[in-house]
């Protein structure tokens, strides 16, 4: 597709931001990039963040829908591949507006002329807007049959890829339904907020008077059930509030750090539990993340929230390689939130399961048990170690542990919450899957 963003459209027109995320779609879908790192493509700094803001909107809805969506275009299509590729990319986009079943953003007519439009703008384009446009319309005559005819299709069905959806109905035999629906759609605004800066009372009042409705959960967390940018979060500058799931905001109270605790988090980027467990505790903390460019976000973010002490290391490195970041002297409390497939957290990261292979969730699984190993050998004994994955599969929860204990046997399973599956917004703001384990390395005997 020719990625002139700087076509002659409006740049506030939906033309120009379909334009744009058929890029982002194109980048995600046919080059296997994850969604964030294509939203800080060059080609995708707008001046405008309101025209930002509708691009990454149609984006992650053009990619959670891509199931119904590309099956939907096949049969328009007759499965014809559509040259040049962007064509289909862009059609593809405006699909994934068009069958989105939680609301209908656009008019139809809207949106069959903002995407002729935005063909229309484009040299290689231009020849497709007749066929984009019959589609759309035939899209719209013709919705429910496409819709119950792509209705076999589990990718379509259920908008997550064959295998994740049968591994799902084996894993889940009976809440698979539940699980999927719940991964689906947008992820709720859920803050937590600093009690180094702030009081929840004092947050649920300064969203009061911006006129911001705010909802108080457990503990420190706070629900804005209408999502708004960060930058209308009162106080989000100034470190009074994070943005973390509900289900995410368990995990630093689940290692019980008190003052002068020495403290490891393994896989730290982009730092939401670093800061969590800097919240709670005046800690003597090294935190890790192999990825430098991800390090760099755990540090604005330390630094935003007033968290960055003398007491506080970030290094980047490899956790696996303890050479390379350990002076000998063991942890009380390790926190090993490994990296995973993600498969708890695809509301916020829709992407993840059109970019995962089946075979990538044991893959990760390896990974994890070779981290967790090294992890286990730097704890102190009577020390704590916290596991965390995102992510609903087995392979990454609870077969991880068995096969871990089985590994150390002295290993002491404390009780925890275990997998916690995604729950969907209802009267509350639902939260993201995730598995947690807590395991304590016994304390030396004397003999
Ligand atoms: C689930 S994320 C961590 C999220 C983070 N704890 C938080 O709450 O914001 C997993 C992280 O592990 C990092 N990672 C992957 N392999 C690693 C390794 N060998 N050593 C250290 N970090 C690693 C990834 O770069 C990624 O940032």
């Amino acid at each position: 597709m020719t990625r002139d963003i700087n076509h002659p459209l409006p740049h506030d027109s939906l033309a120009a931001s379909l334009l744009a995320a058929a890029y982002v779609l194109e980048q995600v879908m046919d080059r296997g990039r994850s969604l964030s790192d294509v939203m800080s493509d060059g080609i995708l700094t707008m001046a405008d963040p309101a025209q930002r803001a509708a691009v990454q909107d149609i984006s992650y809805t053009a990619v959670r829908n891509w199931g119904r969506a590309y099956a939907v275009l096949t049969e328009l299509t007759g499965g014809r591949p559509l040259k040049p590729i962007g064509m289909g990319y862009l059609l593809a986009t405006s699909l994934g507006l068009a069958v989105d079943p939680t609301e209908e953003r656009y008019e139809a007519h809207t949106l069959v002329n903002q995407t002729v439009v935005a063909a229309d703008s484009q040299v290689a384009l231009r020849p497709g807007k007749g066929l984009i446009n019959a589609c759309l319309r035939r899209f719209y005559r013709e919705k429910d049959a496409l819709f119950s005819r792509s209705d076999s299709d589990l990718a379509a069905r259920w908008g997550f890829p064959a295998w994740w959806v049968k591994k799902l109905q084996k894993e889940q035999p009976s809440g698979w339904r539940e699980v999927l629906s719940a991964s689906y759609g947008q992820p709720p605004l859920v803050l937590r907020v600093n009690r180094r800066r702030c009081t929840v009372d004092a947050f649920l009042q300064a969203c009061e008077r911006e006129g911001l409705e705010a909802r108080a959960l457990d503990g420190q967390a706070v629900w804005l059930p209408k999502p708004v940018p960060v930058s209308r979060i009162p106080g989000f500058a100034d470190g009074h509030v994070s943005v973390q799931d509900l289900t995410a905001q368990r995990a630093a109270p689940l290692l019980d750090v008190r003052d002068g605790m020495r403290v490891l988090d393994a896989c730290c980027a982009p730092g939401g539990k670093t800061g969590h467990l800097l919240e709670l505790a005046d800690l003597d903390l090294l935190a890790l993340d192999v990825d430098v460019k991800r390090m760099q976000r755990v540090s604005d973010n330390l630094r935003r929230l007033g968290l960055l002490s003398s007491g506080v290391t970030l290094k980047a490195a490899d956790a696996a390689a303890p050479d390379t970041w350990w002076d000998g002297k063991p942890f009380d409390a390790i926190l090993a939130d490994v990296p995973c497939t993600g498969s708890g957290v695809t509301r916020r990261h829709p992407d993840i399961r059109w970019l995962r292979r089946s075979g990538d969730v044991a893959a990760m699984s390896q990974l994890q048990m070779k981290l967790l190993d090294v992890l286990w050998s730097v704890l102190k004994p009577g020390g704590t170690l916290l596991l965390v994955t995102c992510s609903i599969f087995g392979e990454e929860g609870e077969h991880l542990l068995a096969r871990f204990m089985g590994r150390h046997p002295e290993a002491v399973a404390l009780p925890s919450p275990g997998l916690v599956l995604p729950q969907a917004q209802h009267n509350g703001p639902g939260h993201d899957g995730f598995f947690y384990a807590r395991l304590q390395k016994p304390p030396l005997t004397q003999a």
